[in-house]
């Protein structure tokens, strides 16, 4: 995850590797929620940063250490960047040992997808539902609000699905389930799990 432009400093974009993603994300919701949402985000933080004491931190440090409006830019750049880059239009499948560590702690890896999406779909309000590996090596699904994020609480995050309406009401108006389960296809289990190391 390249979040420091090296020269000056400043948090950056994440470059997408898809110009959509056919049954879950359209072109117009990226143009949208990668052009406009996120460049937002990146924006608004580089202008809060200077003089916060906060600068020269890594992105989750930041979300760590910070409050506020800081803290809001901060977590959603963090967010977000996790999002789009864990997609691809050539996803790898899990590997075997992901699978075991799923179903070892969710029953299989169709009961997993199955409580990750319902986690989603009855998070009130906006926010983001995250798979996460906490110190002890055990995974656990947890719903975020706002700009929340589970470094937060200690844990490591390793995949994330936006439920804020902005990612989906232009493909799926008022149908975030159809949303969450058509995202499953495109998600890279490669990126997944390096998050891991
Ligand atoms: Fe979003």
């Amino acid at each position: 995850m390249k979040v420091i432009n090296p020269v000056n400093g400043l948090f950056i974009m994440p470059e997408l590797g898809y110009a959509s993603l056919d049954n879950a994300i359209s072109a117009n919701t990226l143009s949208f929620h990668h052009g406009k949402h996120l460049k937002a985000y990146v924006d608004n933080l580089n202008k809060l940063l200077p003089g916060s004491g906060l600068e020269g931190l890594s992105l989750a440090d930041v979300v760590r250490k910070s409050q506020g409006a800081i803290f809001n830019n901060a977590g959603q750049v963090l967010n977000h960047t996790m999002y789009f880059e864990q997609f691809s239009t050539s996803a790898k499948p899990m590997s075997d040992k992901m699978n075991k560590l799923i179903s070892d702690a969710f029953g299989s890896v169709e009961s997993f997808k199955k409580e990750f999406e319902q986690k989603g779909a009855t998070l009130f309000g906006s926010g983001w539902v995250w798979l996460s590996i906490d110190a002890n090596g055990k995974l656990v699904i947890t719903q975020q609000k706002n700009a929340e994020n589970p470094v937060t609480d200690g844990l490591n995050p390793l995949l994330t699905f936006d439920v804020w309406e902005h990612a989906y009401y232009l493909d799926f108006q008022n149908r975030r389930a159809d949303y969450l389960s058509a995202l499953w296809q495109y998600v890279d289990w490669s990126v997944v799990e390096s998050r891991m190391n």
